[in-house]
């Protein structure tokens, strides 16, 4: 089954030369088993109609205007954003390429690709020095630092009679990369607990002990999770990101209660991922009224939280256990000491206390580490580091479960 069967793809197709091709594109992705629905902007009807798309992708075509109260009503720009799996923008002109890198947000196709929470990939067409112009490379690098896949360009003989990089790459070859994007479904039919976020510690009815976990990267991992294939369930303390589609979410308050939920849901998980921030220690007594400020100084006694890592990789049938440590200093010597005396699979530390990655930022970097090496995934968005961190943990959890199958042949 090809990897864009009942994939939902937006083609987003700019005013360029080889919006020619775009036919085709739909066409071919929809031979691979996706549903695909366009948007235009209001050049790229100059090179193709918006009749044309319609035909090949069976559904009417989502024109430039945000502004449209007719549009908004059959899909808003929401709806859309939120629909996809994948957007791909073939062809992307210079122009629409250096409004991404800017975050603009003008027409329907732009403002989409900042509401999106979707892959989205871009297909760069245009005359081989509007490539090489150092404005088009920065504005590429930008998105490629965002976690946008670029496809292309090729490289020949152009509409302009020159020749050199700036082709779109064939139609054929953009199905083949998207395919490669969604990953070989590596985690297929495989049972995936994840837990994300901080957990809150109360102190009396008002009041309680938290930390600055957001719940991005839990969430991302959830997603990119789903993404692969596995069938996901979240336990999440409290966070404002959004729920990942296709995934089940048990939401939670405390470290208590989040113990519980795990450890109901891990006789059925096959990896599990802890990503969330739970507090070592919680208030050895709830005050059922709120605290008065009447003295000086209050002390609260603390007492330790059952550590959910530990339990998991200690339960009767253990899954692929993965941890994450979120460190200060020293992150290779205490995340590997935390992997030995937790005795887990594996584990992703990363560094915290710095203002531009870790726990509120949109951007990470981690290092993992397992029983035999380690490795650096380098500073990216939380999505597509998700997606690299999922990727690595599905050949550990292969490679532990086919040995496992071998030894259980030689008994
Ligand atoms: C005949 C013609 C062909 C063009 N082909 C391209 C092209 O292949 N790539 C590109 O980046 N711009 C091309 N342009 C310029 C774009 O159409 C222009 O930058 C436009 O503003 C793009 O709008 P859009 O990005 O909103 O679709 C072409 C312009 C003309 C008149």
């Amino acid at each position: 089954m090809s990897s864009l069967s009942q994939k939902r793809i937006i083609v987003g197709v700019t005013g360029g030369i080889a919006a020619y091709k775009s036919p085709d594109l739909v066409r071919r992705l929809r031979d691979a088993g996706a549903t695909v629905r366009v948007v235009m902007t209001a050049n790229a009807e100059q090179f193709i109609t918006p009749l044309t798309l319609q035909a090949v992708s069976d559904h009417s075509v989502h024109r430039s205007n945000l502004l449209d109260a007719d549009a908004e009503s059959a899909m808003s720009h929401i709806q859309l954003a939120r629909w996809a799996d994948a957007v791909l923008i073939a062809p992307a002109t210079a122009d629409f390429i250096a409004r991404m890198a800017h975050g603009l947000a003008d027409d329907l196709l732009s403002t989409l690709c900042l509401a999106t929470e979707a892959r989205v990939a871009v297909a760069p067409s245009m005359n081989q020095r509007m490539w090489q112009h150092a404005a088009t490379r920065e504005n590429v690098a930008v998105l490629a630092k965002r976690g946008v896949s670029v496809f292309g360009p090729a490289s020949g003989s152009q509409a302009c009679g020159e020749t050199g990089p700036g082709r779109m790459p064939e139609p054929t070859e953009l199905v083949e990369s998207l395919s490669a994007l969604f990953g070989s479904q590596a985690l297929g039919g495989v049972k995936v607990l994840v837990t994300a976020g901080p957990t809150q510690e109360a102190i009396d009815p008002v009041r309680n002990i938290t930390n600055r976990s957001s719940g991005k990267m839990g969430y991302a991992v959830a997603r990119a999770a789903a993404e692969a294939g596995a069938d996901v369930v979240l336990v999440s303390g409290p966070t404002h990101v959004p729920y990942p589609e296709k995934v089940r979410v048990i939401p939670v308050i405390s470290a208590l209660h989040m113990h519980q939920a795990v450890m109901t849901e891990v006789a059925n998980t096959d990896i599990f991922i802890g990503v969330a921030a739970v507090a070592d220690y919680r208030p050895a007594e709830f005050h059922q009224q709120k605290i008065k400020k009447t003295n000086d100084q209050l002390t609260i006694k603390l007492v330790k939280n059952p550590d959910i890592l530990t339990a998991v990789a200690k339960s009767v049938k253990p899954p692929f256990t993965v941890g994450f440590a979120a460190e200060t200093e020293n992150l290779e010597a205490h995340a590997r000491e935390k992997l030995m005396r937790k005795g887990i699979d594996m584990i992703a530390a990363n560094r915290v206390g710095d203002a531009d990655v870790g726990l509120e930022s949109d951007e990470n970097e981690l290092l993992i580490l397992d029983r035999m090496d380690t490795k650096r995934l380098p500073r990216s968005s939380k999505r597509q580091l998700a997606r690299n961190l999922i990727e690595e943990i599905a050949t550990r959890y292969c490679a532990k479960s086919t040995s496992k199958n071998i030894r259980r042949a030689h008994r």
